[in-house]
């Protein structure tokens, strides 16, 4: 009877974390302690938590006096959807969430555990970084997670929710993991803070300015998911895991769905302007194609002229690549290399089949692509698309010029099924351009140049770019009409479920990064 009261005192004791005021403090922040963020998290009542009574055993700068239970980080496992995970909150309440010898030892185990029994990890960060008291100890700690993330990259989904800050070395961790998630406000990410800046570089700048939520999720491209609160956040986390398989050796979770795999669809007749000037947003094309109209758009800020996300067709999960025409009128430029091909390489590792949707001028032209290493990161998208073993199902809406045809899950690349719809325009480059280069001299010395020019366009677009060019080549499988296309995709991705492709024997390719 004494033992058991032991025992519950001294979870009590666990449970109070930093204790009321530093609670209070937390939650003045609009912030939450790391056991209620579990329970929001998790399903009810689902988490087992390991190592309570972990202590760290430092000494000296006051921390001899100091032991608290659970070092600074809850740890344990749970379900979400009634699907296993694994689970880390750091406690900012408790030494502000600091990572030392013992709390970095906790997460490190729980990540061996996650990837021995292949379930998702889910790192719920808020942390004053390393340990200052504990010295090279603490960076020890970080240094074993990172080599444990980067052990279970491509076996088990990571996903990384910052709720707090995360500074200095510490950003590195989620930065290996697959899915960054943000609060906007209480969320910061940087290398070195402002003081640092000041002290270095005389540099004035803020936390949210330098690091903030809704910085990452447009311009630097940290962040995947970012949200007005933790609430929301959560509920990001546990929508993007319903399309996620627990680890590499389990086929992606599907579901039974109401939407007929054969469902028409007319109204994409009408979707893209037969006018290549002008603009539309892709996703008005994505969302008839999917099961009931369900789209989880990825980084929806960042490189907003290639949109991907997950979808469902016919129940199980795809993964989406679009160019975007409403945005630089889709054009490939620097970040959406890094965008496309960091997705596509998500979606191979976890057998997530892909479905690109085309309407693209081409690379995006200037010294600043050009000096910031166009070449570089166009070819990563390259190199993500042909090592891609998943099923690869392509849709040509409109424009596939020049480079940007081939990168974009062409059959070149080994795309699976290659299908465009009537009004695709598949060639190395645009009429007019193409008009200017090889009939030059014809133009100069044309009595009327206009009418000329616009002969010659009108014969480019019925002898060149069209899709039944490519067709006739069998670089296309078929062009379909418009209206067949969900019922055509989720037909294709049936025959290929299966697929199998053997790749070459090596240690690993080399991607450009
Ligand atoms: C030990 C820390 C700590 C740390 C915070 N605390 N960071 N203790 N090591 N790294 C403690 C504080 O002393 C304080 O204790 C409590 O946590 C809450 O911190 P506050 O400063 O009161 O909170 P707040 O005002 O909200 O400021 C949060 C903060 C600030 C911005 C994170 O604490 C801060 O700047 N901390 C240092 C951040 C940093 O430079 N870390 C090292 C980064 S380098 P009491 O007892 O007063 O409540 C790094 C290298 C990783 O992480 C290397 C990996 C390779």
């Amino acid at each position: 009877m004494e033992m058991t009261h032991t025992l519950h005192t001294r979870r009590e004791a666990a449970r109070l974390g930093g204790g009321e005021a530093r609670v209070a403090a937390q939650h003045a922040k609009g912030k939450r302690t790391a056991r209620e963020r579990i329970a929001a998290l998790l399903d009810p009542d689902s988490f087992s938590e390991t190592g309570m009574f972990v202590t760290h055993r430092a000494a000296g700068f006051g921390l001899e006096n100091d032991h608290p239970a659970g070092d600074g980080v809850v740890t344990g496992t749970g379900k979400i959807e009634g699907r296993p995970v694994c689970v880390f909150a750091q406690d900012f309440t408790v030494l502000g969430g600091s990572v030392g010898e013992a709390h970095g030892r906790k997460i490190a185990r729980l990540m061996d555990v996650a990837l021995q029994n292949g379930v998702p990890l889910i790192g719920l960060n808020d942390s004053g970084g390393a340990r200052i008291q504990e010295g090279v100890d603490a960076l020890a700690a970080y240094g074993e997670i990172f080599y444990r993330n980067v052990q279970a990259s491509g076996v088990i989904p990571q996903l990384s929710v910052i709720l707090g800050p995360c500074a200095g070395g510490a950003v590195y961790s989620p930065a290996i993991t697959d899915f960054v998630f943000m609060v906007e406000e209480t969320a910061h990410m940087f290398i070195t803070g402002p003081d640092v800046i000041r002290a270095v570089t005389r540099e004035e700048v803020d936390v949210e300015t330098l690091g903030g939520a809704s910085l990452h999720a447009s311009r630097s491209g940290v962040a995947h998911f970012t949200a007005p609160d933790e609430d929301a956040v959560f509920a990001q986390v546990r929508w993007l895991l319903t399309f996620l398989p627990p680890n590499n050796l389990t086929p992606p979770p599907s579901i039974v769905t109401k939407d007929d795999p054969h469902r028409s669809t007319p109204e994409l007749r009408n979707a893209v302007p037969t006018d290549p000037r002008q603009p539309y947003d892709v996703r008005a094309v994505i969302e008839p194609l999917v099961d009931d109209g369900e789209f989880l758009e990825i980084q929806s800020a960042f490189a907003q002229n290639l949109v991907v996300g997950f979808a469902r067709l016919d129940g199980h999960p795809v993964g989406i690549v679009a160019n975007q025409p409403v945005m630089l009128a889709g054009v490939l430029d620097i970040d959406a290399g890094d965008k496309g091909a960091r997705f596509i390489r998500f979606c191979d590792a976890f057998h997530i089949p892909l479905v690109t949707l085309v309407d693209t001028p081409g690379f995006l032209p200037g010294t600043d692509q050009e000096h910031d290493g166009i070449i570089r990161h166009g070819a990563k998208l390259i190199f993500a698309y042909a090592e891609a073993t998943v099923p690869k199902v392509t849709l040509i809406l409109r424009k596939a010029y020049g480079g940007a045809y081939i990168v974009m899950g062409s059959r070149h690349l080994a795309g699976d099924v290659n299908l465009a719809w009537p009004a695709a325009e598949i060639a190395v480059m645009g009429p007019e351009s193409a008009v200017n280069v090889v009939f030059r001299k014809d133009l100069v010395a044309a009595a009327d140049p206009e009418s000329c020019r616009a002969d010659l366009i009108r014969r480019y677009r019925e002898e060149l770019a069209n899709p039944f060019v490519a067709a006739s080549r069998g670089y296309l499988d078929d062009v379909i009409d418009p209206a067949e296309s969900r019922a055509r995709l989720i037909a294709a991705l049936d025959f290929l479920r299966d697929k199998r492709q053997p790749t070459p024997k090596r240690k690993h390719g080399n991607i450009p990064l």
